[in-house]
């Protein structure tokens, strides 16, 4: 049986409401924006196929190392870190590992929001039949007509922070549980629909072909980092989000089975909404490549062109930003603990605070594509070559502190507790299952992600 610490911030009323909540958590614009340009700017298959042995060699026993510690510590990460180096007797520095994940789910929200933003514009936009029939340049114009105008932005990007500072003021357990009971199947369901609808668009098979047929002279060394880096994105490691959603898990449930269906649910909205995505991109001679707006020049020409495309586009757009906002949550819940426990302020006022600090640093990304869209802050460094502010956070979150942090989480959780410690709390036994946890923890995951850095700055 685990530790009998309970968390002041309350506890899930179930193993399913936790589960329902780190999926949301999980599932979110990373699955259904990001994947998909991601993919097309790396090549397809390799790039995919990079990213599925990073979830199951290293995102699932990260994810079984997160929730385990978050259960243990039942408190913010920071003090979780603290009190977990202090019980298995070594310095409280570890509570650094907390702060950087907070820093990083701050610094992800703030441009995380702004993206969330632009799926709720465009709900409003399928709605009103704008796509009805348009043409791949009339989808393209719209979209780089929408994110040249700062103000329309700054306006969803305000809409979508508000939205969140409003449930994350609520507490874990007002309003998540229930929202992401439903959206979570409803998406799922969207998604099957437009899987259906891909396989009669004419190019399926192609589509199929760029994302499962490993070419590996399409990837490079900098292709697998970000593959690497996005594994812990999608599946919300390495920043403590995980953690302290474990933190409210009861002491009885399973930690193998639920991270394993997380990740299983996790990866297959991804790989369904790459199916979706691609053979409308080659149907319509489009470009894989062309970033971070390829969702939203491709989706609407297949709503625009479906029976029934107002509706399921609209519905579509609600649950993206439905799947987008229990995501939000998630990113800041670890500063708001934070702050509740070492300020000793209420939820409120560190979700507002929070927020509002947050909303400003957005106004980053919200200038990203327009007025700065040719500002490249590190562009003197080839590899940052034309990298605009938004590249930049984007590039240094995912790919370098959201790996980092993993690769602390596997050694405190490998290396510094104490082996009793975690095998009490992950309640595997002794046999076989916690002794292939404990080896990808100790020596798989800390050195996969270690050649992965080195390889990328070209040390080896
Ligand atoms: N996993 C989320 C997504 O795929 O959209 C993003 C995310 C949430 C990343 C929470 C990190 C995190 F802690």
């Amino acid at each position: 049986m685990g530790s009998k610490r309970v968390s002041i911030h309350g506890q899930w009323s179930s193993r399913w409401a936790f589960i329902l909540a780190a999926t949301g958590s999980a599932v979110g614009l990373g699955n259904i924006w990001k994947f998909p340009y991601i993919t097309g700017e790396n090549g397809g298959g390799a790039f995919v196929l990079v990213y599925l042995i990073c979830i199951a060699l290293i995102g699932i026993p990260i994810m079984m190392a997160e929730v385990m510690l978050g259960r243990r510590g039942r408190q913010s990460p920071v003090n979780t870190m603290e009190m977990l180096a202090v019980e298995a007797g070594h310095r409280p520095y570890w509570k650094w590992l907390g702060w950087l994940g907070v820093i990083a789910g701050f610094l992800i929200l703030s441009y995380y929001s702004v993206i969330a933003g632009w799926a709720l514009a465009y709900v409003f936009r399928t709605a009103f039949g704008v796509f009805t029939l348009a043409t791949p340049d009339g989808v393209s114009s719209i979209f780089s007509d929408f994110i040249g105008a700062p103000e329309g932005l700054l306006f969803w990007h305000t809409l979508f922070m508000l939205m969140t500072m409003i449930v994350v003021a609520r507490g874990v357990r007002g309003g998540l549980e229930k929202v992401v009971k439903f959206l979570m199947p409803g998406l799922f369901i969207m998604l099957v629909v437009l899987v259906g609808y891909a396989m009669n668009s004419g190019e399926f098979s192609r589509g199929l072909d760029f994302l499962f047929y490993p070419d590996f002279s399409k990837i490079t060394r900098d292709g697998v980092l970000i593959a690497m880096g996005h594994a812990f994105f999608t599946l919300s490691l390495g920043m403590g989000a995980i953690m302290v959603y474990g933190s409210y898990l009861p002491s009885h449930a399973s930690i193998a089975r639920t991270s394993v269906m997380i990740a299983l649910a996790d990866t297959l909205v991804a790989l369904m909404a790459g199916m979706v995505i691609f053979p409308v991109v080659f149907a319509n001679n489009l470009e894989p490549g062309v970033g971070p707006g390829l969702i939203f020049q491709t989706l609407p020409l297949a709503f625009g062109h479906m029976p029934g495309g107002v509706f399921f586009g609209t519905l579509f757009f609600i649950l993206l930003t439905f799947a987008a906002w229990s995501s939000s949550i998630s990113l800041i819940e670890p500063a708001v603990a934070c702050l509740v426990e070492n300020r000793g302020v209420s939820r409120i006022h560190a979700a507002v605070t929070m927020g509002i600090l947050c909303w400003l640093f957005g106004l980053l990304t919200v200038f990203s594509f327009n007025i700065w869209a040719d500002f490249a802050p590190l562009g003197m460094f080839e590899h940052f070559e034309g990298k605009t502010l938004f590249d930049l956070l984007d590039y240094l979150t995912s790919n370098i502190m959201l790996p980092l942090g993993g690769l602390l989480i596997a050694i405190f959780a490998a290396w510094i507790m104490k082996c009793e410690a975690s095998r009490d709390e992950l309640e595997l036994g002794e046999g076989f299952a916690y002794m292939s946890w404990r080896f990808l923890v100790r020596y798989i995951t800390p050195i996969a992600v270690m050649i992965v850095f080195l390889r990328a700055i070209e040390v080896i």
